[in-house]
């Protein structure tokens, strides 16, 4: 026999050692980490691949191991092709079409693989899987039960049933099913981060703080779910949803100095990778700050005065130096809008006396770079800190001063200009484009990336939006007028998702007990009505795969700002078009999803308004939608008679006159809500929130009655923080799908907060 001709007998009877070998070869480098090594296995293997079934399904499952599953695919198929009768060849197969985004085909070769021995574990927690990820809680929960019935110690199978319990709401049990995985697999971190899922959806969350002395979180649970979330970070660094939730895991608490060498690395990785909203990390390191023993000398002697003129710059310096000497706030001020009360006097008062220093020719006080943190801070909160009427004069002189100097080059420019950019955006300057350029050489680069390049760049977009309608009556134009000042809403970094799903998938894993009948689950079109500055469109666009998206919006300037930070992000399925979304009413097009949050009770008639977005949703179709509650705005009413008491103006200066007055009146309970506001840090925040030129409120009663005249199916609230639910269950055993509407208006008017951020729920139209 020729060689060529043994060969192929060789292979034909899988006698091979090639096989085995390269085989344990990719596998051992897998183990060891070694993935290109593995992967050169694999590759050696796919040049040459084997023909007997076993070497093909064992060089399938190492292509699984290795992540290369469309070639893994090929060689399973193979295997099942010449031994179709093996229920293990098609387990695999159904993993492979699971990664490769094939949920349809996994469940067929999951159920062939039963079909032929219904005693396979593995087929049953794998399909137990698909369906969880199909968005098929309660199919799923069966599925891993009968895995758990063959094989009573699979780490894989209560991994799985921890998850749909979890979706269920059965915290107690998901947590233990869970913990059993992690004891039996100890370096299982999915399982790790399912835990930290149902731990801190079952947690009962602090109220936010502003200024508040460290209170440490006293929930069991969500301290356990911190701690399973840091285990499967440190299992699974490379993870992007591990760092996503380790920040939704830690932004309830307050840390206190010492922190630990492991937390510190979490917290200074987490701030700077793209999954993380860095505005989680707020409440953690301001905690920090406030424990510092120097800081509540600061704060003592910040509060002991009744003006910034009775403290002594040079007896205080040294301490707001220490103040800004933590690196986790240097970095988080950069990018974020920073809510807390201490923060914004420290800065208000620094910026102040720095000013005056350069002013009196002095060398400033505090290092550059902290300059220039502030300055970041202050264009991110839109210049609304206090200014004293010596503060804009100095200004205006050094606006003069930075005209007559011309070179930004020089060292001690940077400091003014620096100072100049935390009370007036760069973009002010005359010749701005020309001094970016020049900054750009410098420190103060950041600054003249955010500060003139992006603003110019905006104005450049406006052009380039198309209009889809025009602007219908009075009320819209005074709305768009609102947001063309003040687009919101304020952001530089947003949570990304990196693991999208079909809308079906993603209802189903919301709402397990929902009829979904007719909900795409397919690509999706989807309608955003009233996008803002973008982060909802975006967040939209991740959320659901193979997802086009039509965003509109009154506002250029929110669009304009949306189209850039879509770019920047690299999302390649979103249109803007500005609209009046009443007038949206002749758009020939029907969509599978519209979203229409924060925008309805704007409206002259919010009914008028829905009436138009349901005429637009096809039978079928999920519509989510955000109005604000009367039980939970009972601080911002409070806050309008304020206003209009001390006639305070919807304008720059009106507004930061508004926000001390509202910071001296610390024993007035609902004013001092405000305080523990995001929105009342930024200037379009605080407009949004208290100075609207058109608001309306609604009861969960009168919502109830909308949706029966709208024939639309209520299916379900999406609350930020889970432990709303977990009470809700509580108090109303028998409302298993959660939607009963009489009782969360009975829970709601019990806890009014429970709505702080609007109701926000989703509805289905009728097939
Ligand atoms: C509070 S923001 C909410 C933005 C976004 N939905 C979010 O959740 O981040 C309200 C937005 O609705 C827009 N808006 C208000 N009335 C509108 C209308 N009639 N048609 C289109 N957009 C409208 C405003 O311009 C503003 O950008």
């Amino acid at each position: 026999m020729g060689e060529k001709k043994r060969r192929l007998a060789a292979r034909a009877a899988g006698q091979s050692p090639h096989f085995g070998e390269l085989i344990a070869q990719g596998l051992r480098a897998r183990e060891a980490g070694d993935l290109e090594g593995a992967d050169r296995a694999f590759s050696a293997l796919l040049s040459r691949p084997p023909v007997e079934p076993d070497a093909l399904n064992a060089s399938g499952v190492l292509g699984l191991r290795i992540g290369r599953h469309a070639d893994a695919e090929k060689l399973l198929l193979a295997a099942i092709a010449r031994t179709p009768d093996e229920a293990a060849y098609h387990v695999n197969l159904g993993i492979a079409y699971r990664r490769l985004g094939k949920p349809a085909l996994a469940v067929e070769q999951l159920q062939s693989a039963l079909n032929l021995d219904p005693g396979v574990a593995e087929a049953h927690a794998n399909l137990g899987n698909v369906l969880l990820d199909m968005g098929q809680v309660l199919a799923a929960l069966a599925s891993f039960e009968r895995a758990l019935a063959i094989r009573r110690d699979y780490a894989d199978a209560l991994n799985g049933l921890g998850s749909a319990q979890r979706s269920l709401g059965r915290f107690a049990s998901a947590c233990e099913n869970l913990e059993r995985a992690v004891a039996i697999d100890p370096s299982f971190h999915e399982a790790y981060s399912n835990l930290a899922v149902a731990r801190t959806a079952w947690a009962v969350q602090p109220e936010p703080s502003s200024d508040s002395a460290p209170v440490p979180v006293a929930d069991q649970n969500a301290k356990l779910g911190l701690e399973a979330i840091s285990t499967a970070l440190r299992l699974c660094p490379e993870n992007p949803v591990y760092w996503a939730q380790f920040a939704d895991g830690i932004k309830h608490f307050d840390l206190e100095y010492p922190v630990g060498g492991s937390l510190r690395e979490l917290l200074s990785r987490a701030l700077d990778h793209p999954a993380v909203n860095p505005a989680s990390l707020a409440r953690p390191v301001s905690s920090l700050v406030s424990s510092h023993t120097s800081v509540a000398e600061l704060r003592r002697q910040l509060s002991a005065a009744r003006t910034f003129e009775a403290v002594e710059w040079p007896a205080v310096k040294q301490l707001v130096a220490d103040f800004f000497g933590e690196a986790l706030l240097l970095r988080l001020l950069e990018d974020v809008v920073y809510p807390n009360a201490l923060l914004e006097r420290v800065v208000t008062f620094a910026r102040r006396a720095t000013l005056r220093e350069i002013l009196d020719r002095q060398s400033p006080s505090l290092p550059l770079a902290v300059l220039v943190t502030i300055a970041h801070q202050c264009f991110n909160a839109e210049y609304v800190y206090d200014e004293s009427a010596e503060e804009v004069s100095g200004v205006e002189r050094l606006s003069d001063e930075l005209l007559r100097l011309g070179n930004p080059e020089n060292r001690a420019a940077l400091h003014w200009y620096a100072i100049y950019a935390s009370y007036r955006p760069l973009h002010s300057l005359a010749q701005a484009e020309q001094i970016a350029g020049e900054l750009e050489k410098t420190p103060l680069r950041s600054l003249a990336v955010r500060q003139i390049r992006e603003p110019l760049e905006e104005r450049r977009l406006r052009a380039e939006i198309p209009a889809l309608t025009g602007v219908a009556g009075e009320v819209s134009r005074a709305v768009q007028t609102q947001y063309e000042s003040n687009p919101y809403p304020r952001w530089v970094r947003a949570q990304r998702n990196f693991v999208p799903n079909s809308v079906r998938a993603v209802l189903g894993g919301l709402f397990p007990l929902a009829d979904l009948g007719g909900v795409v689950d397919g690509p999706a079109r989807v309608l955003v009505a009233g996008c803002g500055s973008g982060q909802h469109p975006i967040d939209t666009a991740q959320r659901f795969r193979d997802s086009s998206v039509l965003a509109v919006d009154l506002s250029l300037a929110s669009l304009a700002y949306a189209v850039r930070k879509t770019r920047e992000l690299g999302v390649k399925s979103i249109e803007y078009r500005q609209a009046d979304l009443l007038a949206l009413g002749s758009l020939p097009e029907r969509f599978d999803v519209i979203e229409c949050s924060g925008v309805l009770h704007h409206l002259e008639d919010p009914a008028a308004g829905w009436q138009v977005l349901c005429s637009l949703l096809r039978p079928g179709g999920a519509m989510r939608i955000g109005l604000y509650s009367e039980l939970a705005r009972a601080h911002v009413l409070r806050a309008r008679q304020f206003i209009a008491e001390h006639g305070f103006e919807a304008t720059p200066e009106g507004i930061r006159e508004c926000r001390a007055a509202v910071f001296a009146r610390a024993d007035d309970e609902l004013l001092a809500k405000l305080t523990r506001r995001q929105d009342f840090y930024s200037m379009s925040g605080c407009r949004d929130l208290i100075f609207h030129v058109q608001e309306q409120r609604f009861t969960l009663p009168q919502i109830a009655a909308m949706l029966e005249r709208l024939k639309l199916k209520f299916i379900g609230f999406e609350l930020p923080e889970g432990g709303s639910f977990a009470r809700y269950r509580d108090q109303f055993p028998d409302d298993a799908a959660l939607c009963h509407l009489e009782n969360w208006h009975r829970f709601e008017t019990a806890s009014p907060d429970t709505f702080q951020r609007m109701y926000q729920f989703w509805t289905l139209k009728p097939v």
